[in-house]
C-alpha cells in the first residue's frame, strides 16, 4: 500500500520515522510504502530522497496513493483533506481545528467517496480516547465526559500550585519549555479545549456538536491566593472541559473547576491529560497520558493499523440533540467578586472569596458580569 504524508514537523517527523523504519511485526506483515512527504520548501527536506515534494497535486492526482496523513495543521489542511477524499483517498488526521469545524461534513464526504477518516490524534495526543469512545458509544449510553484536555493550561495551573509561581511566571516557564505558544490565547481562553470536548462529545453521544454553542471561561484571572482558598476547603483547582446530556440536550462547558483533593483528577499534573467518561454499562472509566508530543505519533500510526485491519471509524451523527452552554446545570461555586455579593447565596467566606450554596445557572449567569474569577465544584 502506498501512502503520503502531508507535513514533516514535530509530529510528522516521528510518524515518518516509525513508518519508514518499519520496525515491528505490523510493518513486516504489511507492505506499506511512503511514496510522498509533502513539505513547504525543498531546502527543508531533512535528507535527500525522491519522496520529498512541495507539489500537493502530485499526491492528489496519484491513483496509487490510498491513504494520506494530514499532519500539517495549516490553513490549507481542510482544502487538502477534502481534495484527497474526493480522489478516493482515506485520511488520517491530527487536526483538531479542522475536525471541530468540519467533522460531519468530512465524514459524510468520506462515506460518499467510499473512504475512511481517522482522527485519533486530534484529541488527547497519544491517549487512545477517540477509538475508546467509538467502541463504547453504541452498546453503552455515555451521558457525561469530563477531562483535562489541554496540557498547556494544566502545566500553568500545576506550576502555580506546586512550584508557587504566579500566573505570569508559570506562563513564561511553559513558553520557555515549549508547552505554551508565544500567543497562548487559544489555550488560556479555553478555545482549544472547547474544540476537543466538542469532538469527543460528538463521538460519545452520536450527535453533531457545534463548539460555538458551548460555554467557555478562561483562566487569565486566576491567582495563587484563589487556589490557596480552594485548598482550604479541601479542593484543588483544575481547568476542565465537560459535557453532559441533561434533559435531552447536551451542555458543553469549559471552566475552572474545583475537584476534591483526593479525586484522581487532582493528581493529573503538568502537561498530562485525563479524560473520564460515564456510561450506563461502562459506569465511570478513565484514560490518562501525554496529550501532546511524540506520543501523538504513536496514536497516528495506530490509526494506520486500524485502517489496515478494516476498522470502520464512521461516527456520522445518528441523533439530533440541541447543544447549549451554561444553562442547565446547578452548581456550587467559589467566586472572586467585584461589588456587593448577595449573602443569601453564600455558604462560607474563605479569604474574601464566596463559596456559594448550590445555585442554578440563571442565578450564576446573573452574577457573571461582576465575577473576577470563579471555579465550580464538581
Ligand atoms: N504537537 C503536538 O503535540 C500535537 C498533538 C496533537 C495534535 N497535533 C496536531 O498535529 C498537526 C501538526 O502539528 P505539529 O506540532 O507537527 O506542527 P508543526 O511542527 O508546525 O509541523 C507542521 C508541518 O507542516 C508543514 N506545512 C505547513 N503548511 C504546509 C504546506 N502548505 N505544505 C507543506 N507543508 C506544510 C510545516 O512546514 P514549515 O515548517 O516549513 O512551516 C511543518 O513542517 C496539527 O494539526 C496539530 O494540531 C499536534
Amino acid at each position: 500500500m502506498k501512502i503520503a504524508l502531508l507535513g514533516n514537523g514535530n509530529i510528522g517527523r516521528p510518524v515518518f520515522d516509525i513508518i519508514y523504519n518499519k520496525e515491528g511485526k505490523f510493518f513486516k506483515d504489511n507492505n506499506i510504502e511512503i511514496k510522498y512527504v509533502l513539505i513547504k520548501r525543498m531546502d527543508k527536506a531533512p535528507f535527500e530522497a525522491p519522496f520529498f515534494t512541495t507539489d500537493f497535486t502530485k499526491i492528489e492526482n496519484d491513483p496509487e496513493i490510498e491513504l494520506v496523513f494530514e499532519i500539517m495543521g495549516a490553513r490549507v489542511s481542510y482544502d487538502f483533506i477534502k481534495r484527497c477524499i474526493l480522489k478516493h483517498k482515506s485520511i488520517i488526521t491530527a487536526n483538531k481545528a479542522v475536525i471541530a469545524d468540519h467533522f460531519t461534513e468530512l465524514e459524510n464526504l468520506a462515506k460518499e467517496n467510499g473512504v475512511k477518516l481517522f482522527l485519533e490524534a486530534a484529541v488527547g495526543g497519544g491517549i487512545p480516547i477517540i477509538s475508546t469512545l467509538h467502541n463504547n458509544n453504541l452498546v453503552n449510553n455515555i451521558n457525561r465526559i469530563e477531562g483535562i484536555v489541554n496540557g498547556t493550561t494544566n502545566y500553568i495551573i500545576t506550576s502555580m500550585e506546586k512550584d508557587n509561581l504566579s500566573y505570569d511566571e508559570a506562563l513564561k516557564k511553559a513558553q520557555k519549555l515549549g508547552f505554551a505558544e508565544a500567543d497562548p490565547s487559544a489555550d488560556v481562553l479555553g478555545y482549544d479545549m472547547v474544540r476537543k470536548i466538542s469532538i469527543l462529545s460528538q463521538i460519545a453521544y452520536g450527535c453533531e456538536v457545534d463548539h460555538n454553542k458551548a460555554y467557555v471561561y478562561g483562566i487569565t484571572n486566576i491567582t495563587k491566593e484563589f487556589m490557596n482558598a480552594a485548598n482550604k476547603v479541601g479542593k484543588t483547582l483544575k481547568y476542565i472541559a465537560s459535557s453532559e446530556i441533561i434533559d435531552g440536550k447536551v451542555e458543553v462547558l469549559v471552566e475552572p473547576c474545583l475537584v476534591d483533593s483526593d479525586d484522581i483528577v487532582a493528581s493529573v499534573n503538568y502537561e498530562f491529560n485525563f479524560i473520564r467518561y460515564f456510561g450506563d454499562h461502562s459506569q465511570k472509566q478513565l484514560v490518562y497520558g501525554k496529550g501532546a508530543g511524540p506520543a501523538t505519533a504513536n496514536a497516528i500510526v495506530n490509526d494506520l493499523r486500524l485502517y489496515v485491519a478494516g476498522y470502520d471509524p464512521y461516527i456520522v451523527p445518528y441523533r439530533d440533540l440541541e447543544v447549549i452552554g451554561n444553562s442547565l446545570s446547578k452548581g456550587v461555586y467559589l467566586i472572586e467578586y467585584n461589588g456587593i455579593f448577595d449573602m443569601n447565596l453564600v455558604d462560607k467566606v474563605v479569604d474574601g472569596y464566596y463559596l456559594t450554596k448550590e445555585i442554578d445557572s440563571t442565578t450564576f449567569n446573573n452574577l457573571l458580569p461582576n465575577i473576577k474569577f470563579y471555579a465550580k465544584c464538581i
